[in-house]
């Protein structure tokens, strides 16, 4: 039985000519067993009629906010309730930016704006518009909210232009989907709480040791669980980007706010994976007012903090326990002492002092160690891979039952 049977799918489809393509893929997702409910924008049905997709959806099309057919229910509100998945295909130029600005104006973006389901955009639309730095920002804006791309292909545009823009397959769109419905299942019913940023410790109230950590790995590790239909607990220290929807939020300032925020929450969770960056000192006295410079030199003393995976490892009774580890040397052996030390179930370890790894940066390159020793390396991908990537592997061991007291 096909992964899409009995979900219900929102496709969204936007003015443009690839909205031809829009009816093969409403066609083959009803085929496949999906209630597809279609949602066109004005400009859309200047290039097909709704009757085209109503016939091939055999649900009657969404286009004026205001025509309110059905009394007991708020349209856009009902169809935004009920899908599993919103598909906006092909999306144009114009409903990627009102979806990044957050603007409501037609039956498309309100819905849009009412959702809690997923959202998979593919674009189609003229190379320049696509390589438009107004558009590549609002797709960035909408990736960094967890809504996924589904990239356009590259070749003749019905513009005259040769290049990317080109709305992807139906039957490529099909199987992003396909996969997703695959992925989703995966962590359901799977509580998972992930720490990420850096900590702050205060030296006084304008005055603080952090670190480099943007908290991009444990935001994408967030996401990708959320994605997989876990319920996801995110403690996040000081982080440079916005969290993921979908994720209870915790923010905390210090290593000691972390420990409490994780420990309160240690018993109700099944995964629990460390990325954050914690400041394994901090300042011994916290002044309350401003210090005021007085001597040409001033020691400040630092204690060490509390470390919170080695209490995770020492508490913990059923939770598959997942640390970090950045390094600059003797990965391995370094990797596996941590591992060991804090009794985790997998320990990804990462080259901070290499070209595209550790902080700041979109990419990563990880090595994964379990309690047998070496895993896998993984090359340099995207955060937001590493992520999908690490999930999966531990979906794949939790499936099979391990802790690291099995
Ligand atoms: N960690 C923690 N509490 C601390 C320090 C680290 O929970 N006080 C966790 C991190 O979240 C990460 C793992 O321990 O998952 C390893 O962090 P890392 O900074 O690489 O290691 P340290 O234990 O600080 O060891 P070292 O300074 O010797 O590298």
């Amino acid at each position: 039985m096909s992964a899409l049977n009995g979900k219900t799918i929102v496709l969204g489809v936007c003015g443009g000519i690839a909205a031809f393509k829009a009816a093969a893929l409403c066609s083959k997702l009803t085929q496949a067993g999906a209630k597809v409910h279609v949602i066109m924008t004005a400009s859309a049905t200047k290039f097909v009629a709704p009757l085209t997709f109503q016939t091939l959806s055999r649900h009657e099309v969404a286009i004026d906010t205001f025509d309110e057919k059905d009394a007991s229910v708020v349209q856009h509100i009902d169809l935004a309730d009920r899908a599993d998945l919103v598909i906006v295909a092909p999306a144009s130029a114009n409903t990627i930016a009102k979806i990044a600005l957050g603007l409501g104006d037609d039956m498309l973006s309100t819905t849009l704006l009412a959702t809690t389901a997923p959202i998979l955009v593919a674009p189609a639309m003229n190379v320049h518009m696509y390589a438009n730095p107004a558009v590549e920002q609002n797709m960035r804006t909408l990736a960094d909210r967890g809504i996924r791309f589904i990239e356009p292909g590259t070749g003749q545009l019905a513009c005259g232009y040769v290049g990317k823009g080109r709305l992807a397959e139906p039957e490529d769109i099909v199987r992003a989907v396909e996969l997703h419905f695959a992925e989703r299942g995966r962590l359901t019913g799977k509580r998972v709480l992930i720490t990420a940023g850096g900590t702050v410790e205060r030296i006084d109230p304008v005055r603080y040791l952090t670190n480099d950590s943007s908290g991009k790995m444990g935001y994408a590790l967030a996401e990708a669980a959320v994605r997989m239909g876990a319920e996801v607990t995110l403690i996040s220290g000081k982080a440079a980007i916005p969290a993921p929807s979908g994720v209870k939020l915790v923010r905390v300032d210090s290593a000691l706010d972390m420990l409490e925020a994780v420990m309160s929450r240690l018993p109700d969770q099944d995964v629990i994976i460390k990325a954050a960056a914690v400041a394994d000192y901090r300042p011994a006295e916290r002044h309350e007012h401003k210090l005021k410079k007085s001597d040409d030199e001033l020691t400040l003393t630092l204690i060490k903090n509390p470390d919170i995976l080695q209490q995770i490892g020492e508490l913990k009774t059923h939770q598959f326990v997942v640390g970090f580890a950045a390094e600059t040397r003797n990965i391995e052996a370094f990797a596996m002492d941590k591992l060991r030390r804090k009794r985790c179930d997998l320990l990804v370890a990462n080259d901070v002092s290499a070209e595209g790894a550790g902080f700041g940066t979109d990419t990563n390159i990880v090595s994964v160690y379990d309690r047998s020793g070496f895993v896998e390396a993984l090359p340099m991908m995207g955060k937001r891979e590493v992520a999908t990537h690490l999930l999966h592997l531990i979906a794949d061991r939790l499936g099979k039952g391990e802790t690291a007291d099995t």
